[in-house]
């Protein structure tokens, strides 16, 4: 750190201590702090979070919009904070989502372990069995399609494979918005039999065999999730609707038992690399290529899932920056990149982590997992550079907080994450810090380590809002760029 860096530190604080709007840190700074001291704005809209939760007492929105445009599919893509029930207690549903997050981070990890090793982690906590899949309260962004004829509003999910949806008649469906998806009244609803080559993927794609049903002799599935949650059922085809491209005969799962907090969707959408999942069984239409340009949480916008690659659709504001996807033939159901270094407020860290083994990017985990090693240069850095704020008690898996309820407006570093081949995510000034209480008195840095140095790390959705994140599975690459999100 240069000596120069502390008045322009001073200068700042002194201002927004006094309330004032906007100051950016780069326009005092000379050559030297512009690089050191690279900052964005944020308002802390207190207000705004309230008005947010008065109007979370009456959530009305389904059926969220579909269009075509240029060969490819854009789906409008939204939070599900916005079809679950009134909101009460703000910190009690996040620090809830927080644990609901690390379920699902311990049990990748706990199945990438037995994939390598054949031996499943010992983990603390019984109640996590080994399983595959994932805990789904936290798969947090929702899409709506059309199968058989209905409308159903799916989670999507980059880190799991088999779609599913709640399914008539049901031996056990926890409670969603929507009607229940009903096989007798769709003319081309049709179930799979056993011993097919669909149902014989289910054991790479769910970590489950495929059972065989008696009389008549169907293929019966089971997803387990990490924390317990599950569904159960038959595997069937139908017509699946996306905007208006038909896709004939989809592989899905017609769950008759189904458990877990799925705040009110009908299912899953699986958007692995799997036989199985959706990508895989459009990749004759869309060339196994989607993205995706997650909204902020707490806004009223919306995103989009693309199903195609052309990249005319997009509405990105940087040029898109390209990596390739790591190759490993043990786990080829997840998306892995090769996370070469990261910055804060421009400044370059150190680690011995970097450009070693992988990371795993993810739409339905929140929080951004980091090696130890790579999260303690982070934090460290990220101190640096954000100094003068009051601290705040660390919040469930984060660590690092701050009271920032005395101000209106806070400068925060920039952070980049840097990929094999250039690429580079920029996360969004609304995907640094994470708001435990909607006063802004604790409000922590939303990056949390792993335990052990040899886990794998995750991207999270957090730190991948208004990015727009392009999936190329022929080519196996992925690509990131800066995209203010929003459907219309
Ligand atoms: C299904 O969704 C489409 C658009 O997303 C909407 O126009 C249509 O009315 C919906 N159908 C039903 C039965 O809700
Ligand atoms: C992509 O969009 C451009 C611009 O509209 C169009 O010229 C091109 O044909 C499209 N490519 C495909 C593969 O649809
Ligand atoms: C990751 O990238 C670094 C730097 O380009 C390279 O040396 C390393 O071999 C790559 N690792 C993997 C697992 O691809
Ligand atoms: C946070 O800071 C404000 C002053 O900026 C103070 O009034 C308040 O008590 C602090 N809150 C907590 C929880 O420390």
């Amino acid at each position: 750190m240069s000596p120069s860096v502390f008045p322009l530190t001073f200068i700042l604080l002194s201002l927004l201590l006094n309330d004032t709007a906007v100051i950016r840190s780069t326009g005092f700074a000379t050559a030297d702090s512009a690089v050191y001291g690279d900052k964005e704005s944020l308002r802390l809209n207190k207000l705004q979070w309230k008005h947010q939760m008065i109007s979370n007492n009456n959530p009305t929105l389904l059926s969220l919009k579909t269009r075509t445009e240029k060969g490819a599919i854009v789906l409008e893509m939204q939070h599900t904070g916005y079809l679950l029930k009134p909101i009460r207690d703000w910190s009690k549903r996040l620090q809830k989502q927080l644990i609901y997050d690390d379920i699902r981070v311990r049990s990748f990890q706990s199945r990438i372990r037995e994939t390598i090793i054949g031996q499943p982690q010992v983990v603390s906590e019984a109640q996590i069995p080994i399983t595959s899949g994932v805990k789904l309260q936290t798969l947090n962004y929702v899409v709506t399609v059309n199968l058989g004829g209905e409308n159903m509003t799916l989670i999507a999910d980059t880190g799991s494979d088999l779609t599913w949806v709640q399914c008539q008649p049901c031996k056990s469906c926890y409670d969603q918005r929507e009607p229940l998806f009903n096989p007798s009244v769709s003319q081309s609803y049709q179930s799979v039999p056993c011993g097919s080559s669909s149902c014989n993927s289910l054991q790479f794609a769910t970590g489950n065999n495929g059972i065989c049903g008696t009389n008549p002799p169907t293929c019966q599935y089971v997803v387990n999730y990490g924390d317990g949650s599950y569904t159960r059922g038959e595997l069937a085809r139908d017509s699946l609707l996306l905007g208006n491209t038909p896709v004939k005969d989809f592989v899905f799962g017609c769950g008759r038992n189904n458990r877990g907090l799925f705040g009110g969707v009908s299912g899953l959408m699986g958007l692995g690399r799997s036989d199985l999942s959706l990508v895989s069984q459009t990749s004759d239409t869309f060339g196994g290529q989607f993205s995706y340009c997650l909204p902020v949480t707490h806004a009223q916008a919306s995103g989009s899932l693309t199903l195609g690659g052309n990249a005319s659709v997009y509405r990105n504001s940087t040029p898109i920056t390209y990596t390739k996807m790591v190759q490993n033939p043990q786990l080829s159901t997840f998306y892995l990149l090769n996370l070469t270094g990261a910055s804060i407020g421009g400044v370059a860290l150190q680690s011995p982590a970097f450009g070693q083994g992988t990371i795993l990017i993810d739409s339905g985990t929140v929080i951004t997992r980091l090696p130890p090693s790579i999260y303690s240069a982070v934090k460290a850095e990220f101190l640096k550079q954000f100094t003068g704020y009051p601290q705040a008690p660390r919040f469930s898996i984060l660590d690092t907080c701050f009271n920032l309820s005395g101000y209106d407006e806070v400068n925060i570093p920039t952070m980049t994450m840097h990929f094999e081949g250039d690429a580079e995510l920029t996360v969004d000034v609304q995907g640094i810090f994470y708001f435990v209480k909607t006063d802004a008195s604790q409000v922590c840095l939303a990056l949390a380590s792993l335990m052990y140095e040899d886990e794998i790390g995750i991207i999270g959705n957090y730190q991948q809002r208004n990015n727009r994140v392009i999936y190329n599975t022929a080519e196996s690459t992925l690509g990131f760029a800066k995209e203010a999100c929003s459907f219309n």
